[in-house]
């Protein structure tokens, strides 16, 4: 009896192994997806910056960020955004399951490791749906504290309080994790 519970231990651990390999292209997909998104954003920032300033790539920011969003969504059949733990739009807030994943990052981080490759995906089920979610932590660079840092100019303080007056998004430091990207595919 003993060593037929044990045996479908194995199998049912098995079975686990084998769906997580199983994961390996969804994992890679949700890598081009992050990496495409990030391109555009961070094209979008540097046009706005070398154009008008800071402040001219704020307005950018504020129209661009959502609406490339929403286009890699559409593309994908995925939703893809991303979240943080301290935000600026409001509409980035975190659901339950990024909460937890945020927060693992920064223990992840307080042990050592380097935000730069930090990531986590998992099969959720939710009303009897399955969907693959993934998460990639997004490290601050030095050009990030123009408007996430502890000391910013006050006409970009100004435009920031314009348009966001809920922004929790600043006070950061180099290297801190500023946030992450977020994907949810859905799993027929
Ligand atoms: C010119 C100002 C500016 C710079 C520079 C900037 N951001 Fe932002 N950031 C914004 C604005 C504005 C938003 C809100 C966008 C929106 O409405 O969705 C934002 C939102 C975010 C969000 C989404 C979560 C939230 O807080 O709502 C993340 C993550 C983020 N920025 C990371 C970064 C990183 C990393 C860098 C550096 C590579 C950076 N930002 C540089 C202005 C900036």
């Amino acid at each position: 009896m003993k060593k037929a519970i044990l045996t479908s231990a194995i199998l049912l651990a098995a079975g686990v192994a084998q769906a997580s390999e199983d994961l390996t292209p969804r994992i890679e997909a949700s890598r081009a997806a992050v990496k495409s998104f990030m391109t555009q954003l961070k094209g979008e920032l540097q046009a706005g910056m070398k154009a008008g300033g800071p402040v001219n790539a704020i307005g950018i920011c504020h129209t661009k960020a959502p609406q490339i969003t929403s286009e890699v969504s559409k593309q994908k059949g995925w939703e893809i955004g991303r979240t943080a733990l301290k935000t600026r739009n409001p509409a980035n807030k975190p659901d339950q399951w990024e909460l937890a994943v945020l927060n693992q990052f920064e223990q992840r981080k307080a042990a050592g490791e380097d935000p730069k490759k930090m990531e986590y995906s998992e099969v959720v089920e939710t009303d009897g749906k399955k969907t693959f979610r993934y998460m990639k932590a997004i490290p601050t660079g030095a050009v990030c504290l123009t408007c996430h840092g502890e000391k910013l100019a006050p006409e970009v303080a100004a435009k920031l309080k314009e348009l966001y007056p809920e922004d929790q998004a600043t006070g950061f430091k180099l290297g801190d994790i500023r946030g992450a990207f977020t994907i949810k595919q859905p799993i027929q």
